[in-house]
């Protein structure tokens, strides 16, 4: 069983991913860091203490990068709502960890209590964890994470996905770190997509209730805005891999994230030539480019409505 850190920015998906993470009961969750992202810090905070105590779980939930380490921050309040949330409030009692991310991260990555780090958000806490301590962070034994395309089109931009366009230095950085990396991008994501007969297959559960009433919010965006025929699942998908890797077919590829340009910034660039390039391209990361989406679907209803 994995022992993870989910670091994250619920952000409705988020949420989603860490309720199939509690329900399936197929993680060791050591913590919950969090991080901006769809909205600021603080409120990314009380959206994932919330969603502990919603479900009953007893998990520290440890406070992060408010801001890039370059840049403006922006948010995406217009898909996730004002509060990150659906603009649903989620009361709780529990208060954030003394620590920080960072700290929580290299402390629990250092005792072993965390071998594996499942990252839905900018990676902006990362950096700084492998900036800190590089030998306690080199111990990481797999890093998973949700974000870039390959030639899927981007979101934010034409060709940036929006968790490595919040930090692409970050981004960068981290997948030149020598640790083993395996990335969820677009190219899965916006494929394995939640429809909205689906809804009627949660159950009453509790869980599926604050699922069903997100989903719904969730939809408006991806249905109404974007014309799509449901919502994808970007962070419970990568969550998903964690736990049922098999639904995934992979790829070894060489990606560097864009950090400079004007109409790139933030562009996960993988190196897909063949021949002397194929041969001189030095394989970064472990890519998901396709996924068995029904399975996933299947596995991620049944799960929430436990
Ligand atoms: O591109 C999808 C990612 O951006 C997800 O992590 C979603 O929560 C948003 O942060
Ligand atoms: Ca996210």
């Amino acid at each position: 069983m994995k022992s993870v850190i989910i670091n994250c920015d619920p952000g409705i998906d988020d949420a989603l991913a860490i309720m199939l993470a509690v329900q399936s009961k197929s993680l060791n969750i050591v913590g919950i860091t969090t991080t901006f992202g769809n909205v600021a810090v603080n409120q990314v905070t009380s959206n994932a203490l919330g969603i502990i105590d919603y479900l009953g779980a007893d998990i520290p939930v440890a406070e992060g990068s408010s801001n890039p380490l370059k840049g403006k921050r922006i948010n995406s309040e217009y898909v996730h709502g004002k509060n990150g949330l659906a603009n649903i409030e989620l009361q709780h009692h529990s208060k954030p960890s003394e620590k920080d991310a960072v700290d929580f991260i290299i402390d629990n990555v250092e005792s072993g209590k965390a071998d594996t780090i499942i990252n839905t958000g900018p990676l902006t806490n990362l950096f700084s964890a492998f900036k800190k301590s590089p030998e306690t962070m080199h111990k990481l034994k797999l890093l998973i994470m949700m974000g870039g395309a390959i030639v899927e089109p981007g979101s934010i931009t034409r060709v940036a996905e929006f968790n490595f366009f919040c930090d692409p230095y970050a981004a960068d950085f981290i997948l030149h770190t020598p640790v083993r990396k395996t990335m969820i991008p677009r190219d899965v994501t916006q494929h394995t997509l939640l429809l909205p007969g689906d809804l009627s297959r949660f159950s009453k559960s509790k869980s599926a209730e604050l699922a069903v009433k997100l989903i719904e919010f969730y939809q408006k965006f991806y249905i109404n805005d974007l014309g799509m025929l449901g919502n994808p699942l970007p962070d419970a998908l990568t969550v998903g891999y964690a736990i049922k890797p098999e639904l995934f077919q992979m790829r070894e590829m060489d990606i560097v994230v864009e950090t400079e340009g004007t109409q790139t910034y933030g562009m996960s660039v993988a190196e897909r030539r063949g021949g002397v390039h194929e041969r001189k391209a030095v394989p970064n990361v472990n890519v998901a480019l396709k996924t068995k989406s029904k399975d996933f679907i299947d596995y991620f209803i049944k799960t929430l409505s436990l």
